[in-house]
């Protein structure tokens, strides 16, 4: 179907990966096939991301195939192997957990097909099988949620044994954001020995997995006095298990999270929310543009880190007039 002449040596050269040693193209008529393998429709984050990958497809005039794998690496990697066998220009995807990729990524390798990797990292010692990583810095993601906890840790929170509680729901278990969120947490938060993480279990980055998760952690634990949510998504559904226990979300318990995506932003300038560290799922148009750099053969950086920023309740009610998603 194309005449693919990508080779992908992947040398990583001063911060530069080389997308192609020597001569490189797409197809005959210069158009790019990518195949993209999602990770899900786990989270509101995830629908931008989708939307934000689509639309600067079709904007860049990239021919654009999609899976979506259910938050299931098998069927990820059955989709990356569908797309060697289609022979596309580009594999992209975003790994839903951080290890097992080296088989899949060697297969694409010998076929010659360049694999950048979005929003999320694989966990490789053979960094030539992929082209770049585009996305954020999860663990200062949660350095900065950390950060947030020492600096507002309230006198009012802390009980008899001088704790503050806090309880954490974690995205989904071996995701590189759930790994690095927890850590940079715990960073931050071991500069205060009264902050005490006292339960902390994964709700698999969506609303319903936070309501369970936090429905049971209120049975369990008599003293919660904040929540910190690795994203909003189930920061929104431990909300709906406060509120049924008679408490009041960001006032009887404070809740920290991480995206900024609109539901979120809302429940934050509500004051349901304390604090909200920003994930920019908006990734589609610099993917686009590495492709077409990739499939033409010019080097990339072998890191692109996504810029973001944090949001007070005030902030939230600032900028939500303007959020996209
Ligand atoms: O990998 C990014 C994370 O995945 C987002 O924070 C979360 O909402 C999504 O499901």
């Amino acid at each position: 179907m194309k005449k693919t002449l990508i080779a992908l040596c992947a040398l990583a050269v001063g911060g530069m990966s080389l997308s192609a040693c020597g001569s490189s193209e797409g197809a005959d008529d210069g158009s790019i096939t990518m195949g993209f393998a999602q990770v899900g429709a786990e989270s509101g984050w995830r629908t931008a991301n989708t939307t934000s990958i689509q639309e600067s497809a079709k904007e860049a005039g990239i021919d654009l195939k999609f899976s979506d794998a259910q938050q299931k690496q098998e069927n990820q990697i059955k989709s990356i192997r569908s797309y060697i066998q289609q022979k596309v220009d580009v594999i992209a995807f975003s790994p839903v957990v951080e290890t097992g990729w080296d088989a899949v990524l060697q297969e694409a390798k010998r076929a010659k097909i360049p694999v950048v990797l979005t929003d999320r990292a694989v966990d490789t010692e053979d960094t030539s099988l992929y082209v770049t990583f585009i996305g954020s810095d999860f663990v200062e993601e949660g350095e900065k949620a950390g950060q947030w906890l020492v600096d507002n840790a309230d006198a009012s929170d802390v009980d008899k044994d001088g704790a503050i509680n806090v309880v954490e729901l974690q995205g989904t278990t071996g995701s590189a954001p759930a790994i690095d969120r927890k850590k940079g947490f715990e960073d931050k938060i071991s500069a205060d020995s009264k902050i005490k993480i006292t339960a902390s279990q994964t709700g698999d980055f969506t609303r319903d997995g936070g309501k369970q998760v936090m429905e049971a952690f209120l049975q369990s634990n008599p003293k919660i006095d904040v929540v910190y949510a690795h994203n909003d998504d189930m920061g929104l559904g431990a909300i709906e298990a406060i509120k049924a226990a008679g408490k009041k979300p960001g006032t009887d318990i404070k809740i920290i999270t991480v995206d900024a995506v609109k539901d979120g932003m809302t429940a934050l300038a509500a004051g349901e929310i304390n604090y909200i560290v920003e994930c920019s799922p908006l990734l589609g148009p610099q993917l686009m543009d590495v492709a077409k750099k990739v499939a033409a053969g010019e080097e990339v950086p072998d890191r692109i880190v996504t810029e973001e920023t944090t949001f007070t309740p005030e902030q939230a009610a600032e900028a939500l007039p303007d959020r996209k998603y």
